[in-house]
Formats: C-alpha cells, sequence, structure tokens
C-alpha cells in the first residue's frame, strides 16, 4: 500500500446521538454525546466541504436521528451544491409533508427507512416507542409520494426472525426499490443485549429461505440486500471495507473515526474536526493508520489468503471479545479466541431476557 491512500468513498455525518426511539441494538456507542457537545452548522458545512475536497463522493446523514436537527436541510443543500450525493438514514419518526418538502427541495438523493418489524406491536416494543410504526409507515408513503428513491432497513434477531416474509412484503407493498435484511451486529448496545438478540441457526436458515423466494419474486424490481450474522459466519466481515480503507466517521461531537464503535477502544488519541482537516486526519492520523491495511496483523490473519478480502474483521469486536483490539476477530475459525462464539451459541437461554434499552441521556456502561 503506498503512503498516501486514495480518499474515502463515504462520509458517515453523525449529526447527533439525539434519537426518539431506544432500540436495544443500537450502533451508536454506550457513552452517548450531549446535545450541547454538538458541532454547530457551521462545522458541519466545513466538514462536508473538506470532505468534498478530498474526493468523498457520498454523504450519509445519520445519528442518533438526524432529522432531530433543523439544520439538515441545508447541509443537504450544501452537500448537494459540492457534487456530493446524499442519502438520509432515518428512523422517519420526525418526518411530515413540511420536513420532506424542506429535504426535496434541498436536493437530497436517497432515503434510508429503519422499521423495526413488521408489526406495529412487535415493532413499537422492540423501538421502545409507542406509535412509532404507524408513523414510519407514513413516512414510507410520503418518500415514495414524493419520488425519492426509498430502501428499507430491517434488523433481525430472534424477537424478528420469523417475521422476515411479511417485512419483503411491506418493502413490495410501501414501493421500496431496496431491502435490508442485516442481522444484528454484537458489540456496543448488540453486545449488552446479546442474549435477547441472537437467533437460532434454525431461525438465521429460515430467514435466508425467505430471501432466497423473494429474490427469486423480485428479479431487478426490488434488489434485496442480506447480512448474515457473524455469530455463524466462518469467516470475519470486512467491517466498514477495511479499518481507514473506505469510510470516514464523524460524530456528533466532531470526533473522526474509522467506525462507529471506535471510540470504545482504550488508549487512542481521537482526533477532532476542530483541529485538523479530514484529509489531514485520514492520511497522517496514528488512528487511521493503526489497522489500515495488513501490517499490523497478527497470526494466523498474517499468513491468511483471505487478508486483503476481510481485512481482519472488526476490531472492535475483537476487543469487545478478546479484550484486545490487534487480535484476530473471534468470528473467525481458525482464530485462537474462536471458542467465546461457540460459547455464546451454546449458552444462549431458551427464553430470551427482557431488553436494556438505549436511552438517550441514561447511557449504560458494558
Ligand atoms: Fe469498529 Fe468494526 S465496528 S472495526
Amino acid at each position: 500500500m503506498s503512503n498516501t491512500p486514495p480518499p474515502p468513498m463515504s462520509l458517515l455525518a453523525e449529526l447527533t446521538h439525539r434519537c426518539p426511539l431506544q432500540c436495544p441494538y443500537c450502533s451508536n456507542p454506550l457513552q452517548l454525546d450531549a446535545r450541547t457537545t454538538e458541532l454547530s452548522t457551521a462545522d458541519w458545512r466545513r466538514v462536508i466541504e473538506q470532505a468534498a475536497e478530498m474526493g468523498v463522493l457520498q454523504v450519509h446523514f445519520s445519528g442518533g436521528e438526524p432529522m432531530a436537527r433543523p439544520d439538515l436541510p441545508e447541509l443537504v443543500a450544501h452537500a448537494v451544491s459540492l457534487g456530493l450525493y446524499t442519502n438520509l438514514i432515518t428512523s422517519g419518526i420526525l418526518l411530515n409533508p413540511k420536513t420532506l418538502k424542506a429535504l426535496s427541495d434541498a436536493g437530497l438523493d436517497h432515503v434510508q427507512l429503519s422499521f423495526q418489524d413488521a408489526t406495529p406491536e412487535q415493532a413499537d416494543y422492540i423501538g421502545g416507542m409507542a406509535g412509532a410504526q404507524a408513523k414510519k409507515l407514513e413516512a414510507a408513503r410520503l418518500i415514495v409520494e414524493d419520488g425519492l428513491p426509498l430502501t428499507l432497513n430491517f434488523v433481525i434477531h430472534r424477537q424478528n426472525a420469523e417475521r422476515v416474509p411479511a417485512m419483503l412484503q411491506m418493502a413490495e407493498t410501501l414501493g421500496a426499490r431496496r431491502v435490508e435484511i442485516a442481522h444484528t451486529q454484537y458489540y456496543g448496545w448488540g453486545l449488552l443485549n446479546r442474549d435477547a438478540l441472537l437467533p437460532s441457526r434454525t431461525q438465521l436458515e429460515e430467514t435466508e429461505r425467505a430471501v432466497a423466494q423473494a429474490r427469486a419474486r423480485f428479479g431487478t424490481r426490488i434488489a434485496i440486500d442480506f447480512v448474515t450474522p457473524d455469530y455463524y459466519a466462518d469467516q470475519p466481515k470486512p467491517c466498514m471495507g477495511g479499518w481507514g480503507q473506505r469510510f470516514l466517521n464523524v460524530s456528533p461531537s466532531g470526533k473522526v473515526l474509522p467506525c462507529h464503535a471506535a471510540e470504545s477502544i482504550p488508549g487512542l488519541h481521537f482526533p477532532s474536526v476542530q483541529e485538523e482537516t479530514l484529509a489531514a486526519i485520514w492520511q497522517n492520523s496514528p488512528l487511521f493508520t493503526l489497522y489500515r491495511g495488513t501490517d499490523w496483523m497478527p497470526e494466523p490473519c498474517q499468513s491468511c489468503a483471505f487478508k486483503e478480502q476481510d481485512w481482519g474483521g472488526c476490531r472492535c469486536q475483537a476487543l469487545a471479545l478478546t479484550g484486545n483490539a490487534s487480535a484476530t476477530d473471534p468470528v473467525c475459525e481458525r482464530a485462537p479466541g474462536h471458542s467465546v462464539i461457540q460459547q455464546a451459541i451454546a449458552n444462549r437461554p431458551a427464553v430470551p431476557p427482557a431488553f436494556r434499552y438505549r436511552r438517550y441521556g441514561n447511557a449504560e456502561t458494558a
């Protein structure tokens, strides 16, 4: 790998950790950024300009719930004016004709709308918010009516896996162009709730069958992205497309991270957009160079034929499960720590325990 890495493809702009939902598999860190520490509109405009200058192609506006920021349409318009593709990742709870029109007028390219389940009762229970599903269904209707391309996102786990066929039917009924059937990732909040979320192998196989049948039925009309659960894989996933290779994450308070969970790794300095440019951080910061490429890899990764396909898996998962972020991802069946995955599956309780909800302003510790 040359000393100057190619620019990232995408900027994940986490505008806020505030969110009306309380999903127990939330991808935000256990310690959430307070509203008072959030970047200003001027800060975000500067970050977007720096992203465009360094060759980023896409901006994903995310959170928390990015629509909680009233300056979202201004930031979308700014990104569009700089030639960036803009995607909104939203719960849809705050979306109404007025807020959608502001985003559509700003030039928004695409909306990714999350659903917690196919039935209102289960969806509201998983998201920890009464009436959420009704708002989301209305949001989907408005988005399609506006003509914006819509992707539905479903996070799959043991408490909703049996309804994957109904979720795929929802995508068709609502007029989505793409649907993500993505099994939960187990770090952060997902790890905290692992026993309540981890599916059985039988459930996984049933979701695979449902996706295969829907693919045959949908043809090219609706694309399906299917993410299998790490714990039933024999090889790790290339998390974020490789550390510091494709994505750049900016947290609500302006920390620049290779992934949304990187702050869980102890002993590292997390650079800020208040101190350096995105390009300088991407190219030279110790955080981004730490696990970029393959030089850092231990055995058995170092001599593995797949090391430039999975890029060593997930550093945050390695830390969470072995206490060492530099260890081989335990998901790999050749990893010295692989038994922790087998134990988690073997010790999965017959009855799922109660969720520990992700509540803003009430951070948990692992
Ligand atoms: Fe941090 Fe996978 S989430 S490397």
